[in-house]
């Protein structure tokens, strides 16, 4: 794959303002030589926002992360890097370089390659005489020719390796094996998909990058066999039918999520093409990230068995703490969509009444857990189970319209349900959200020689010209270490913090680190003061640790019966002067 010359990140890290790249997202008030403003990433009342524009870095005291102006587009817009370095480059005219790894470019396009010759295989073989039964099956399952040919749907032969010959000469091993679309046995390579339908998966660019086969025989335990992950197909990411739909879910700005592919299809079939599945039932916070790019607004069309109950109930939540808005359709009777439109009183008109009348999640689950029927014991314990799920809910807004909700919906006051939110404070089960925070949030050092390494560095970060008198072995924070590492091993290569960023690889808690560093001011006046301070600091805390050391040694050998030997003795003494300086 080609990626962006490291030039082209510095100039555009250069030439943008952090000012005008978050104004646009952030109220922003300038407070002594930064400016303030209310999160962007959590609701909030009081700004902890930071933007140090000096320093073209931001940092979120509340969530402690920071960044450039690079990674705040990533976290806000939720793009990735390539996406948002080309839209800062963009707006600023900048020339895009691209260099190339040429073998790793080399295994993408053939893992493109090998996608699409399979899925033509797969279309081919529908068409032929191989494919009657197969083709037969979507026919009486009422998918006509134009869906077949919109979705691409094909058929993989019930033989052990007809893909395999047809491929295996046109492609590395490597390629061959990194595609997921074979099993390796004691023989040799074997087709992974025989005897089923093949539902290919797309990227948003339009390119195969996987498939799930429908097994024709109802013997076959597994009912539909999935790409495994490979660089091209991510699970947890990847909805069905997403590049075919994507226009029409902005266009009417929401989505019908669906289980499957047979659920989706007859949804497009019908006209409600504003549709995508997941495969089965797990949805996760990615799946969200990705969705947001297109709406913020789901209606869940879940299987009404069990499992689909539980699973909308579980989906709703993510989304809602993920920031959508959540509405829940009930098909009843255990129907999937797809066997809902095969009763005859159904029709596109009582679906169309069915999503104006979609339950809203909270609705949802008092009405599938029949919580109206429970005692007061029960009730309140299933209180507590959703206030667990609403604290996750970053948006005050929904957060509200959730409690008000509940309470409405329970006939409990607001105030008693507001009440138990801090009462649950503590014995919270779980909290993901807390979780992440925690990862990124710099964990607090209070050793002094922490803390004197902490500030040498932001003295560093500030003004880069203090090199000479900094010396890599004062560090043994290991993220100091490596920081200081990072600015020492590029000094010539970048000109600001925010460059810098972009060198110090893939550490989330370095870059935070930075970030906090960077957007508070140090006291330049007393700079040097503070500095040799510092370092005074740490060289004494050296010297401790020699004491400490030395001493142990000598304990050990005066417990075994013998006397430590005089040098060792005259060094403790010498060390112990240092100190006492
Ligand atoms: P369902 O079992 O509800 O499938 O699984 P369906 O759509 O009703 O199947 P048909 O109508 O019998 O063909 C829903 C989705 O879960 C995933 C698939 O994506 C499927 O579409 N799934 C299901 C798997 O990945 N593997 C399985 O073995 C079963
Ligand atoms: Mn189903």
């Amino acid at each position: 794959m080609r990626r962006i010359a490291q030039e082209t990140i510095n100039r555009v890290l250069e030439e943008v303002d952090i000012f005008d790249v978050i104004s646009q997202y952030v109220d922003l008030k300038k407070r002594g030589r930064n400016y303030f403003g209310l999160s962007p990433f959590r609701s909030e009342t009081k700004p902890s926002f930071s933007v140090a524009p000096e320093k073209n870095m931001w940092y979120d005291f509340g969530s402690g992360q920071g960044g450039n102006a690079i990674q705040f587009l990533i976290e806000y817009e939720k793009i990735s890097f390539s996406e948002a370095i080309r839209s800062l480059a963009e707006k600023h005219s900048i020339e895009i370089i691209e260099v190339g790894n040429e073998q790793q470019s080399n295994l993408y396009d053939q893992l493109y390659e090998i996608h699409n010759l399979a899925y033509l295989f797969f279309s081919n073989n529908l068409k032929s005489s191989a494919g009657k039964k197969a083709s037969k099956y979507l026919n009486d399952r009422f998918f006509d020719k134009a869906i077949i040919e919109k979705f691409n749907i094909g058929f993989a032969s019930d033989s052990w390796d007809l893909l395999y010959k047809e491929l295996n000469q046109k492609f590395d091993e490597e390629v061959i094996e990194k595609s997921g679309l074979f099993s390796s046995g004691k023989k040799g390579f074997l087709d992974r998909f025989r005897n089923r339908i093949m539902f290919p998966f797309y990227s948003p660019s339009g390119k195969v990058i996987g498939f799930s086969g429908r097994s024709l025989s109802d013997k076959e335990d597994v009912k539909y066999l999935n790409s495994p992950e490979t660089l091209l197909f991510q699970k947890s990411k990847v909805f069905y039918g997403s590049y075919q739909t994507m226009p029409e879910i902005r266009k009417k700005n929401y989505v019908l999520l669906v289980e499957g592919q047979t659920d989706f299809l007859r949804l497009y079939e019908k006209g409600f093409k504003n549709v995508l599945a997941t495969s089965g039932t797990a949805f996760s916070t990615k799946h969200a990230n990705a969705l947001a790019k297109y709406t913020n607004r789901v209606i869940l069309t879940y299987d009404s068995d069990n499992a689909g109950v539980n699973a909308a109930i579980r989906t709703g939540y993510i989304l809602l703490q993920n920031g959508f808005e959540v509405r829940v359709i009930d098909l009843g009777d255990g129907l999937d969509p797809d066997d809902y439109f095969k009763l005859k009183e159904n029709s596109i008109l009582t679906f169309q009444e069915l999503i104006k009348t979609a339950f809203h999640p909270i609705n949802y689950i008092i009405n599938k857990k029949n919580i109206h029927s429970l005692g007061a014991s029960d009730k309140s314990k299933f209180l507590n189970e959703c206030i667990e799920e609403i604290k996750l809910v970053d948006d005050v807004i929904i957060r509200n319209d959730l409690i008000k909700r509940l309470s409405d919906e329970l006939g409990v006051i607001e105030n008693e349900v507001i009440g138990r939110f801090a009462e649950l404070k503590s014995n919270r089960r779980y909290n993901k959200k807390n979780e992440k925070d925690k990862k990124n949030q710099i964990k607090h050092y209070d050793s002094k020689s922490d803390k004197a390494q902490f500030e040498i560095l932001k003295l560093f970060i500030h003004n880069q010209k203090l090199s000479k008198d900094i010396s890599l072995s004062l560090f043994d924070n290991k993220l100091c270490y490596n920081i200081v590492k990072t600015i020492i091993d590029n000094s010539n290569r970048y000109k600001n913090v925010a460059q810098l960023l972009e060198y110090l690889g893939n550490a989330p808690e370095e870059r935070n680190l930075v970030a906090l560093l960077a957007v508070d001011v140090p006291d330049k006046e007393n700079e040097l003061n503070i500095l040799s301070d510092c370092i005074e600091t740490l060289e004494n805390q050296k010297i401790k640790n020699k004491i400490s050391k030395l001493r142990n040694q000598i304990r050990i050998i005066e417990e075994s019966g013998e006397i430590a030997s005089e040098e060792m003795v005259l060094d403790l003494i010498a060390l112990q002067k240092k100190t006492s300086k």
